[in-house]
């Protein structure tokens, strides 16, 4: 179970003269979901973009390792190579294709295409992709939803499709890029559930979010960012009570560290 899958070390991103991301430095570990939260602008998204090569960190070292993936440095790879390896990340603003229906959706981010896969494809129907597509639509409760677009379907469902695209891939370390954003409590509390479950199917996640109760709720462990820089980290119970937390939080107008959402965690 303490087997790194993800180590991040002294990671900085610079956009013109902002310190979007300052030296930070976590690691996920096989079969956990880490957190990752803060206020907006804190530097979130920016890591996952840095994490999956969407964007290039500021200091560039050649000889050090800033991102690393199963001991493997990775600071070099396309985002293409990177889902080879076994990375899969969503996106705040969903990037579904609306013209297209919920399983095309899936379908479409399972197909890797290689020159080689494409030579196989015309031998062999994509019986694999099929398959991997049907598994996840069922396990996401999409099943029903499978022939509608997704401009059809509830904010929540949305949502959904979109961690499902991310997952028929089979990814070994997925990034949620704030998936709860305009859920309702239940939509977030499924997408807890959901959650839970990834690590029995190898799947561990980085879970960005602006919403303390889901992190608090599902997280092993949490990483504060404010302004780029990591502020505290620790489990649930020792990021709820942190007065940094508290203060960086109460500082940016949130309501503070809230409970975790209705079934969202086990804690009290
Ligand atoms: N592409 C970009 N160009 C310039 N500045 C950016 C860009 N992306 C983000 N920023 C800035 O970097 C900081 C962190 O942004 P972001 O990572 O989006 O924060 P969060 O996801 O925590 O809300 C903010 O000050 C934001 O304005
Ligand atoms: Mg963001």
């Amino acid at each position: 179970m303490s087997e790194v899958v993800l180590q991040v070390r002294d990671l900085s991103v610079r956009y013109g003269g902002v310190l979007a991301l300052s030296s930070v430095s976590f690691d996920v570990a096989d079969g956990q979901i880490v957190g990752l939260i803060g206020p907006n602008g804190a530097g979130k998204t920016t890591c996952i973009d840095a994490l999956s090569g969407f964007t290039t960190p500021s200091a560039r070292n050649p000889s050090f390792s800033y991102i690393s993936f199963l001991g493997r440095s990775i600071d070099r790879l396309s985002p293409q190579s990177r889902v080879r390896l076994g990375f899969a990340r969503t996106f705040q603003s969903l990037e579904l294709f609306d013209d297209l229906t919920v399983r095309d959706n899936l379908r479409v981010a399972a197909a890797t295409p290689t020159w080689i896969s494409t030579l196989t494809d015309a031998l062999w129907p994509k019986r694999k992709v099929d398959a991997a597509v049907e598994e996840v639509l069922e396990l996401l409760g999409l099943d029903r939803f499978a022939e509608d677009r997704p401009e059809h379907l509830s904010n929540g469902q949305r949502h959904l499709v979109a961690v499902g695209r991310a997952l028929v891939g089979k990814p070994k370390l997925l990034l949620l890029d704030e998936p709860a954003a305009g859920l309702n409590p239940s939509e977030t509390a499924e997408l807890s559930k959901l959650l839970r479950s990834l690590p029995d199917r190898g799947v561990s996640v980085l879970l960005v979010d602006h919403d303390m109760s889901l992190v608090l709720g599902v997280c092993d462990q949490v990483h504060v960012l404010d302004f780029g820089s990591i502020i505290a980290s620790g489990t649930p119970e020792q990021i709820r009570s942190d007065p940094l937390v508290i203060s960086a939080y109460l500082g940016h107008g949130s309501s503070g560290v809230d409970e975790p959402a209705p079934g969202a965690g086990s804690e009290s």
